[in-house]
């Protein structure tokens, strides 16, 4: 059998640069627990988290979203004119139309560049690296912005303690460039399961319930989690999606070097770390500090690896995520 690392990459690219943007205020479970009835210990043996970013009411998600990018764009080296394309994985658009990509555009001063939102859940950003993989694979565009921006802190009811503990704000980007060489996209495995979709919902503000005093008055704005569910689901979900990429791959599990899971319960991350045998230490963990950031967990999580120092070219990385939808995959890479 060849060695692994000798396999080509079936998209070659580059991810040229990667940047995140926490915004400063900062919520400890002590905070929490001076309005809800919850503990610090509760939320840390349950959930892994301790300290999540909330964003100020000043700002916007597309800011954060414009401020991850610079980061991206300076560490890649780039202007934003050289993107071609533009792709902001998030669950709340700014406004329901036109979305948030073209806020972003607008701040990134992109005038002519092309920018879809995609809506996937929290697996967002891994479906939106895929795409931009494919694009760059059929030609269509040499460089791409890809960003994760969220603030589920508007979208939760701070009464519930259930799900409020479990979210925090933040965003991450990526260049990603056409680059021949040994780096680039080895496997993809995106899929998805809409008998979940009752799993992880906010009801009203759509088109089939729009927002009225009695959507309001109920608390129909709010995210609903069916909690266990879920966990149960996700599991199963990121082990089934990176088993499919390593295989399309032609990649043995042990062949990864770093796993980059969404960050939505440490319990979750260290069954998955059960179910796949991986190594904990090759697996990036940073809900302690960041909470689940949903589309932005990723995209956060591999800036503080690349800033670390910890990725060396030729490294194999498997991106996985799971959400609303559901919807669910994993991205594997070689840096
Ligand atoms: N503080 C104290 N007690 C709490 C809290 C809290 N913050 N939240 C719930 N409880 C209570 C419950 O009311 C329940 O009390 P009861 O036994 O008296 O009824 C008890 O704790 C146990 O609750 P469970 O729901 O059984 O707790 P569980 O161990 O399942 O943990 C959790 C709940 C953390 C939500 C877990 O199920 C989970 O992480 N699920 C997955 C969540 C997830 O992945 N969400 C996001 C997915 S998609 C995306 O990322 C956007």
């Amino acid at each position: 059998m060849p060695r692994p690392r000798t396999i080509k990459p079936f998209i070659p690219l580059r991810i040229s640069g990667v940047g995140a943007y926490l915004p400063p205020k900062l919520l400890t479970n002590d905070d929490l627990a001076q309005f809800l009835d919850t503990s610090d210990e509760w939320i840390r043996t349950r959930t892994g988290i301790r300290t999540r970013h909330i964003l100020s009411p000043e700002e916007v998600p597309a800011e954060m979203g414009i401020r991850a990018a610079e980061k991206a764009l300076a560490m890649a080296k780039r202007n934003p004119a050289d993107i071609e394309f533009l792709l902001v994985a998030t669950n709340m658009p700014e406004e329901p139309i036109p979305g948030t990509a073209p806020y972003i555009a607008q701040g990134l001063g992109l005038e002519k560049t092309p920018f879809a939102d995609i809506t996937a859940g929290c697996a967002g950003f891994v479906y939106a690296l895929a795409l931009a993989g494919a694009l760059i694979q059929t030609g269509v565009v040499g460089k791409a912005l890809v960003i994760g921006t969220e603030a589920l802190s508007r979208f939760v009811n701070w009464q519930d303690r259930a799900t409020c503990v479990l979210f925090g704000d933040g965003a991450g980007a990526v260049v990603v460039e056409a680059a021949p060489g040994p780096a680039g996209i080895l496997g993809v495995a995106l899929r998805g399961d809409a008998t979940k979709l009752d799993l992880l919902r906010i009801e009203a503000g759509g088109v089939r319930l729009p927002a009225s005093a009695e959507t309001v008055r109920t608390g129909k704005h709010f995210l609903q989690m069916e909690g266990k569910g879920l966990f149960r689901a996700a599991v199963r979900m990121m082990a089934e999606a990176t088993r499919a990429a390593a295989v399309q791959a032609g990649l043995r599990l042990t062949d990864i070097d770093w796993v980059i899971p969404h960050q939505a319960n440490l319990r979750i991350i260290e069954a998955l770390v059960k179910r796949l045998r991986l190594p904990p230490e090759k697996v990036v963990v940073n809900i302690d500090r960041v909470a689940n950031t949903s589309t932005a967990s990723i995209p956060i999580a591999l800036e503080e690896l690349v800033r670390d120092g910890k990725v060396e070219s030729g490294q194999i990385l498997a991106l996985t995520a799971f959400g609303a939808g559901a919807c669910y995959g994993t991205v594997i890479l070689r840096w």
